[in-house]
């Protein structure tokens, strides 16, 4: 069933739901883990991280909205069901349970890591599909590496 008819070709739109598609599950499955760091974090950083883990989630959920409603825009339906992320999301995640804090830095630097890594994939991939998704996913790859920065910079050499 074809509902809002894509302003883009068959070929470029395929490229550019798939590139966000790919990042919704990404941003949702962020959100999740800095949810779930969040809450569990524990030591002498708590406060700090606690409070720094609810921007990553903040900023996720926002570009999330984003991505999914582009998405809509050119025609494919988003999929944000949890079963799509728990099928899906494969960045590195928290353990369960409580969370030291120096994990709970290493783990989000990570994420976001491998997280902008996919990002700059697309970033590639929708260069000549679509340059207005592209622009969507250079912005969010932006605030990504701004909060990766701010994790890794929390790591002092020898101190974790
Ligand atoms: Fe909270």
């Amino acid at each position: 069933m074809t509902v809002v008819r894509s302003t883009l070709p068959e070929e470029a739109r395929r490229v550019s739901c798939e590139a966000l598609q790919d990042t919704l599950v990404d941003l949702l499955g962020l959100s999740l883990i800095g949810k779930q760091a969040h809450w569990n974090v524990v030591g002498p950083r708590f406060r700090s991280i606690h409070f720094q883990l609810d921007e990553v989630v903040s900023a996720a959920r926002t570009h999330s909205d984003t991505v999914a409603e582009r998405a809509a825009a050119l025609g494919v339906p988003p999929d944000g069901r949890p079963e799509t992320i728990a099928k899906v999301f494969s960045l590195p995640a928290p353990k369960e349970g409580w969370l030291r804090d120096t994990e709970a830095v290493r783990v989000m630097t990570e994420a976001l890591g491998a997280a902008i890594t996919r990002m700059r994939e697309r970033i590639d991939a929708t260069e000549k599909a679509d340059l207005v998704t592209q622009d969507l996913l250079i912005t969010i790859t932006a605030e990504l590496e701004k909060q990766r920065w701010m994790f890794e910079a929390e790591n002092v050499p020898g101190e974790s």
